[in-house]
């Protein structure tokens, strides 16, 4: 279905249930429902996606995946590792499989397209850097504007040259031989760390990361899973370099983020019965979950397996009263992609969220403390916006508006869901955002809500 991966289709059908797509200016309706009800499965995570493309085209022989993200992110993965030699072969129902250069990837014929995506174009970097030739990494409009000084502090640190844009895309990598690093991460940040890590199997000795707070571990886990041994000391991993990677056979859970926007949308209404199966239970995706059952809407796990080191399960959302939530420090951290949309279910608690301590939602694909004010100030909601967070009283209503998601996917869905609960129609311009992450966003939500 995805070919290159930049282009974004249609995100949904003209839908039942109160979900109308409009074919002008791309735009969706939502009219407001009683209930979310059904039992769903997911495509894959897009963390762990990235993370298995980028390490099965290092790996030697094929790795086979089924439920690969479908979303544009991970295509844009996909189309690097192809125009960095590797075959990749993507058939419908999210089959991928991928042929590994056995840590050898070759030149590009010309710049590397990551598209929106931060995670291509950061945690590649870090491959790139180890690779004997020069690269050049490009992004779209909002790529192009994001930090990536983070990644080429450490990358230069192992021996690299990257040239940027005054710490900005395109970056150009002089990659080669590598020196491994002990690096303190300045921000917390999962892709940082990736990257720091997949340059370290490049480099001459043992590398360690070492993080100010715990962000998801997907790439252990990958590592792992493709032969690669790793070792933690408290908040260090650690990996020497120059070890050998064999390809794997995964099935991909279900994103936790993606389904974050359902078991919100099921939490606001005490009549919901949503089940989600094959969901990603990593506990440090996870968290997520924790933070909603603080909220009022508790998760019952029916069945969980270990996969590759992946924990993946099914899950039934159990509503109740919408209480509130301070959501800080390291909580705020391990759901950095998730505050949008407890942030727009927000005005509907009893005692309203506060969020703090998220300085980093501001250099995401869009500025996101900055979108969520908008829009929720746009349906009528009183919102208190800080620096680094935002608070939002409980116990109001909210009118139906018209609202942008600014191009920013999690914006697009996380306003989807807060229209749910709104008095009147809501319409959200630039709905194919979702595209990116999860293009089936629009008819899913239309499948499971009860108008
Ligand atoms: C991701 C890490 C996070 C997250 C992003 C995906 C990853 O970014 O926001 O959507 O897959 O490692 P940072 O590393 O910038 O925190």
């Amino acid at each position: 279905m995805w070919g290159t991966g930049n282009s974004r289709p249609h995100p949904a059908r003209v839908g039942a249930s109160g979900i109308e797509m409009t074919s002008v200016a791309n735009s969706v309706v939502i009219k407001p429902a009683r209930s979310v009800s059904g039992s769903i499965t997911l495509p894959g995570d897009k963390s762990i996606s990235h993370r298995y493309a980028m390490l099965a085209a290092i790996a030697s022989g094929a790795s086979h995946f089924s439920n690969f993200s479908t979303g544009a992110d991970c295509a844009s993965t996909l189309h690097c590792m192809r125009a960095l030699g590797c075959v990749v072969t993507q058939e419908g129902n999210g089959e991928v499989e991928v042929i590994g250069g056995d840590r050898l990837l070759e030149p590009p014929a010309a710049a590397l397209d990551c598209g929106n995506s931060g995670s291509t174009m950061r945690m590649l970097s870090g491959i790139l850097a180890g690779q004997p030739f020069a690269s050049e990494l490009r992004g779209d409009e909002s790529l192009s504007r994001r930090p990536m000084q983070r990644v080429i502090v450490p990358l230069e640190m192992m021996g690299a040259r990257v040239a940027s844009q005054q710490g900005k895309p395109p970056l150009r990598i002089h990659g080669g031989a590598l020196r491994a690093i002990d690096y303190h991460l300045p921000v917390a940040s999962a892709q940082v760390k990736s990257a720091v890590l997949l340059a370290g199997l490049f480099a001459d000795g043992e590398t360690w990361v070492e993080e100010p707070l715990p962000t998801r571990d997907h790439t252990e886990l990958a590592l792992r899973a493709f032969g690669v041994r790793t070792a933690r000391q408290r908040a260090r991993v650690g990996v020497a370099g120059g070890q050998p990677l064999r390809g794997i056979d995964a099935k991909i859970p279900g994103d936790i983020s993606s389904a974050t926007f359902f078991l919100c949308a099921a939490g606001l209404f005490p009549e919901s019965n949503l089940v989600i199966d094959n969901l990603l239970l990593n506990p440090t995706r996870a968290v997520v979950l924790d933070v909603l059952a603080a909220m009022g809407v508790r998760t019952a796990f029916l069945d969980v397996e270990d996969r590759h080191g992946e924990l993946a399960g099914m899950i039934r959302v159990q509503p109740g009263k919408l209480a509130g939530a301070v959501i800080d420090g390291a909580a705020t951290a391990a759901v950095i992609d998730e505050l949008p949309v407890l942030a727009a279910i927000a005005p509907f608690t009893e005692n309203g969220v506060e969020i703090r301590d998220a300085r980093e939602l501001r250099v995401k694909e869009t500025d996101r403390i900055a979108g969520v004010a908008h829009n929720l100030k746009a349906m009528g909601a009183e919102v208190v916006e800080r620096e680094d967070g935002l608070f939002v009283p409980g116990g109001q209503r909210l009118h139906g508006a018209s609202l942008d998601s600014f191009g920013d996917h999690r914006i697009a869905m996380a306003f989807a869901v807060a229209a749910l609960r709104a008095e009147g129609e809501t319409e959200i311009k630039g709905a194919d955002a979702a595209c990116i992450s999860f293009p089936e966003f629009f008819e899913v939500l239309a499948a499971i809500t009860q108008g």
